[in-house]
């Protein structure tokens, strides 16, 4: 066993397809260069400590799962499954990606704590950490799909529907303005909200999931084609389906406002009800764009694509 092993893995912008992508349509996502960082330390006591910025913890290895808070129990899973011997494990975790914004803070943090935890054990591939870190996580949120962690695993821009992937190799390299409302959002009722929404509807939905299909599908295909303006403009089109199904506001459409003053288009990212929208813009209009956003009052920064994914010990 090594006595440390430390890991690192990106945060994530859902691009096209969030909400109908539970109900089968296809997703586009990709990783974003803000980081969570892991370290797994062993120690002499047969104990689970884990220190972070939201918080402390420290449980005996052998408590039993239902007796551990709820964001400590993917940690509980993954320790469990490397043989420690009589020893213990400290996890340190130390993040740049905004937590509760819909960026995917938990899930990078799953990804990169599989990563050093069973890295303490020796190298592994990085399908099985991505495997280790889907069921980690799970065990806090059952309802996961999986992507989140899919994408940060493997970096870059992915196609997603219904568990499965594939990765879009060729993309341009994109500056996507982000800013984020600071409104904490639930993501399972926005989820049930939908729910609702499609059981009082089932045909007008239908036609939206169509629509946000094919949205993802020209998305894709702009993407290997480099036309970022098109790109803006498929996010505002998807917006419009995002609002027709009811997990936008008045404050998100105030900043989706502001962002298209200048950008080629916008839109949430993720459940809605608050966290993030996102825009896209090129050298020449990114600028007025942050300013536009951040002159408002908004929280703005920039985001690039991360290629990279999980760095760790393990191999390709
Ligand atoms: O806000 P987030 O990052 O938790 O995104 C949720 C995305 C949904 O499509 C709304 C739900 C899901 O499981 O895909």
């Amino acid at each position: 066993m090594a006595a440390e092993s430390v890991s690192t893995a990106p945060g994530k912008v859902i691009l096209f397809g969030e909400h109908f992508v539970v109900h089968g349509a296809r997703a586009v996502l990709c990783a974003i260069d803000r980081r969570v960082s892991v370290t797994a330390r062993m120690m002499d006591l047969p104990v689970l400590s884990v220190r972070s910025g939201f918080g402390s913890a420290d449980y005996p290895l052998d408590a039993a799962p239902g007796s551990v808070d709820t964001w400590v129990r993917p940690f509980r899973h993954m320790v469990g499954r490397v043989n420690l011997g009589d020893s213990g494990v400290l996890i340190s975790i130390d993040s740049n990606i905004p937590s509760g914004a819909g960026l995917g803070s938990s899930s990078a943090c799953c990804v990169a704590a599989a990563g050093s935890v069973m890295g303490l054990d020796g190298p592994r591939s990085r399908g099985s950490l991505l495997d280790m870190a889907v069921a980690s996580e799970r065990t806090a949120y059952p309802d996961s799909s999986g992507a989140d962690c899919t994408v940060s695993a493997y970096g870059g821009v992915m196609e997603y529907r219904a568990g499965t992937f594939r990765r879009q190799d060729t993309f341009p390299e994109m500056t996507l303005v982000v800013a984020n409302s600071r409104m904490r959002h639930s993501t399972a009722e926005m989820v049930a909200g939908v729910g609702r929404f499609r059981r009082e509807g089932p045909d007008a939905f239908e036609d939206l999931r169509r629509r946000a299909d094919d949205i993802s599908g020209q998305a894709l295909l702009s993407m290997g084609a480099g036309e970022i303006k098109r790109i803006g403009r498929l996010a505002s089109e998807n917006q419009v389906l995002l609002e027709e199904i009811g997990v936008s506001n008045d404050i998100l459409r105030a900043m989706i406002r502001v962002a298209d003053r200048h950008s080629y288009g916008s839109k949430i990212t993720g459940a809605g009800g608050g966290g993030c929208i996102f825009a896209v813009t090129d050298n020449t209009n990114r600028s007025a764009t942050v300013r536009a956003l951040a002159s408002a009052g908004y929280d703005t920064f920039l985001v690039r694509i991360d290629r990279a994914g999980l760095v760790s010990g393990c191999p390709s």
